[in-house]
C-alpha cells in the first residue's frame, strides 16, 4: 500500500498538515512547519474567533489583566517561552536580567505578605512561614518516590497528611495554636489544588508527582499581556492559514478522502467542522485541550481512537483553577503588600466541610495577589481550584461579589470595609473549548500515560503513518500545565513531520 496516501503519494511540498487549535501549541507546530520547505499547505482550525487559547489577556480596570496564563514559570534561557519573549521584546529590564534567570524557587509560590483568619484577626507571619516551611519540604519529599514500584498512599494528598500527623507529635504549643497551624496548612493544601489544577490533592498521583520539572528563575510577567506573545506568533503566520470559528467536529481518519477542490487526490484523512465544512488532510495535529478530549472524545474519532488512548483520556487528571479579580476604590492592604493570605479557622487538612457549596464554596480561596496599582483603581486576583471553583462559575457576579465582600469583612475584622466596586472572573470549566484549566497526573494514571496520550496515530505500520499527531499542554510528561510545556509539544510535533519528510527526501532521491 502507497504509505503517503495520494495516488502517486502527495508531491514532496504538497503534504497537507491541518493543525486544530490555535492556543500555544498550534501556533508554535504552525510556525515550525511554516519555515519548512516542505509543508507549504498548512491550515490551522480554531474553535473561537482568537488565538492564544489558555493564554488570554483583557483589557479592565483601566489595565490589562490575564484570564488564564498569568506567568513565566522559570523564565530563563532553557525556557522557551522566555526565549520567544525576549525575541519578540516583550519583557521588561527586570525579567530579562541575568539575576532574575538565576534565582532557584523550585516552583514554589512566595510568603504572603499578610495573612487574614476568619476571626479577623491577622496571623502571626513566623507561624505561616513555619507551616510554609513544613508544607514545601514534604512536598519536595515526594519525588522520592519517583522511581519506587509501589508508593505507601496513593496520592500527595495521603501522603502529606501521614506526614503531617506525625509532625504534630512535636507541636507543643496549646490547642488553640495546633488548631490554627492546621488551619494555615490547609490554606496550602488548597493553594496547591490551584499550582495542580485539582480539586483535591488526594486525587494527584504520588508516584509521578516528582516527574513535574521546574527552571530557574523568578515567575516574570507580561506588562503588555501574555498575549502578545501569541498574537506575535500569530502575525508570523502567512494570511489564510488560520480560519476562526472553526470548530472541527469529527476528525475521520484510516480512510481514503477525496475533495473537490483536489481532484484526483486522496487523503487519509478528512475534518468535519461543526458547520458541516470538511478539510482533507495527509496530517492532523491535534492541540485539543485534555477537557474537551475527555467529554468529546466519541464524536471527535472515527473511526473510535484505540481503546489504549481513550483510557489515558479518561484516567488523566484535568480539573479547574479560575481567578476572581475585585476592583477597589481604595485599598485595604498596605503599599508594600503582595499577597493576601485568607485562613479559616474552623478548617484542617484532615476534616473535609461536608455543607452544601453555596455555602461553602468561597472557603476554598487561598487568598489574593495584590496586582500592580493601576491610576485610582486597586485589583485583587484570587485563586480558586477545584468543585468550589466550578461551582462559583454558576453564580452571577452579584453574587460572587456580595459573597467575597462578607469574606472580606470577615477576614479583616471591619464589617463597614467598603465592598469592591465590580468583579470579574475566569469560568474555564464553562468555557466549552477548554473544559477546565489544565492537566494533572491523577490517582490511577501515570507519566506514561502522559506518553501514551501524545503517540501519534495510527499505532500500527499498515496505513499511512502520522495521521493524527497530538500536541498540547497535556501532553508533555515534565512540563505539563505550563505554557513552556505546550510549546514544547507543538515544536515537537512539528518535528516529527519534518523527520517524516526528511526521511521520504532520502527514499525518494537514493541514486
Ligand atoms: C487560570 C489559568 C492560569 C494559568 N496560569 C499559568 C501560568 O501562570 N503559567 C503557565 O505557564 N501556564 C499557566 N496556565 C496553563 C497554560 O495556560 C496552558 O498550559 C497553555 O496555555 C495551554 O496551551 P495549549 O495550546 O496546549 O492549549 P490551549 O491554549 O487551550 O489551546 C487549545 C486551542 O484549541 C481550541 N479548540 C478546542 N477544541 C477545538 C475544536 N474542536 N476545534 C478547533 N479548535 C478547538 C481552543 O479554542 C484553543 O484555542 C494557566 C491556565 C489557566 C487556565
Ligand atoms: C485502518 O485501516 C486498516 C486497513 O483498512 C485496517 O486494517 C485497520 O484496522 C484500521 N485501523 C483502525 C484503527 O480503524
Amino acid at each position: 500500500m502507497d504509505k503517503s496516501g495520494g495516488k502517486d503519494g502527495p508531491s514532496l511540498s504538497n503534504h497537507l498538515v491541518v493543525v486544530v487549535g490555535g492556543g500555544i501549541a498550534g501556533l508554535g507546530a504552525a510556525q515550525r512547519l511554516c519555515r519548512h520547505p516542505g509543508f507549504r499547505n498548512l491550515r490551522l482550525l480554531e474553535a473561537t474567533d482568537r488565538c492564544g487559547g489558555r493564554i488570554r489577556s483583557q483589557p479592565a480596570f483601566g489595565g490589562v489583566i490575564e484570564i488564564g496564563a498569568h506567568w513565566i514559570h522559570g523564565p530563563s534561557k532553557n525556557n522557551p517561552v522566555f526565549q520567544l519573549a525576549l525575541e519578540y521584546g516583550l519583557l521588561g529590564e527586570k525579567e530579562m536580567s541575568e539575576e532574575n534567570q538565576l534565582i532557584e524557587v523550585g516552583g514554589h509560590p512566595g510568603l504572603p505578605s499578610l495573612s487574614l483568619s476568619s476571626s479577623g484577626k491577622s496571623v502571626n507571619l513566623k507561624l505561616v512561614e513555619d507551616m510554609s516551611n513544613l508544607f514545601y519540604t514534604l512536598l519536595d519529599q515526594t519525588r522520592e518516590f519517583l522511581h519506587v514500584a509501589e508508593t505507601p498512599v496513593p496520592s500527595v494528598g495521603e501522603y502529606l497528611k501521614k506526614e503531617i500527623s506525625r509532625h504534630m507529635f512535636d507541636w507543643t504549643e496549646d490547642e488553640a495554636t495546633k488548631q490554627l497551624k492546621l488551619s494555615v496548612l490547609k490554606t496550602f493544601f488548597n493553594l496547591e489544588c490551584c499550582v495542580s489544577g485539582s480539586h483535591s490533592m488526594d486525587l494527584v498521583a504520588l508516584g509521578s508527582f516528582g516527574e513535574y520539572a521546574t527552571l530557574p528563575g523568578l515567575d516574570c510577567t507580561f506588562s503588555e499581556g501574555y498575549d502578545g506573545l501569541t498574537n506575535c506568533m500569530m502575525t508570523s503566520l502567512p494570511k489564510n492559514v488560520i480560519l476562526f470559528n472553526k470548530p472541527v467536529k469529527t476528525i475521520h481518519w484510516n480512510n481514503s478522502y477525496k475533495h473537490e477542490n483536489f481532484p484526483g487526490e486522496t487523503f487519509p484523512v478528512l475534518l468535519e467542522c461543526e458547520e458541516g465544512e470538511k478539510f482533507p488532510a495527509h496530517h492532523v495535529i491535534v492541540t485539543i485541550p485534555l477537557g474537551v478530549l475527555k467529554e468529546q472524545m466519541e464524536i471527535l474519532f472515527n473511526p473510535p481512537l484505540p481503546s489504549r488512548k481513550a483510557e489515558v483520556i479518561n484516567s488523566m487528571g484535568f480539573g479547574t483553577n479560575n481567578k476572581i479579580f475585585l476592583e477597589f476604590e481604595e485599598p485595604f492592604w498596605e503599599v508594600d503588600c503582595q499577597q493576601i493570605q485568607v485562613v479559616w479557622e474552623d478548617a484542617s487538612p484532615f476534616v473535609d466541610f461536608e455543607d452544601e457549596l453555596k455555602d461553602i464554596w468561597f472557603k476554598k480561596l487561598i487568598g489574593f495577589l495584590v496586582l500592580p496599582p493601576l491610576e485610582s483603581t486597586y485589583v485583587l486576583c484570587g485563586f480558586i481550584a477545584g468543585l468550589e471553583s466550578e461551582f462559583m462559575e454558576t453564580l452571577s457576579d452579584e453574587e460572587v461579589l456580595s459573597s467575597l465582600t462578607q469574606v472580606l469583612r470577615r477576614v479583616t475584622g471591619n464589617p463597614q470595609l467598603p465592598g469592591p466596586r465590580s468583579v470579574l472572573r475566569s469560568r474555564w470549566h464553562s468555557a466549552p473549548y477548554t473544559r477546565g484549566s489544565y492537566s494533572y497526573v491523577a490517582v490511577g494514571s501515570s507519566g506514561e500515560d502522559i506518553d501514551t496520550l501524545a503517540q501519534p496515530l495510527p499505532t500500527d505500520s499498515s496505513s499511512p503513518q502520522l495521521q493524527i499527531l497530538f500536541a498540547g499542554e497535556a501532553t508533555h510528561r515534565t512540563y505539563y500545565s505550563t505554557t513552556h510545556g505546550a510549546l514544547l509539544s507543538g515544536w515537537r510535533e512539528a518535528d516529527r513531520l519534518i523527520s517524516l519528510y526528511d526521511l521520504e527526501c532520502q527514499q525518494k532521491f537514493k541514486p
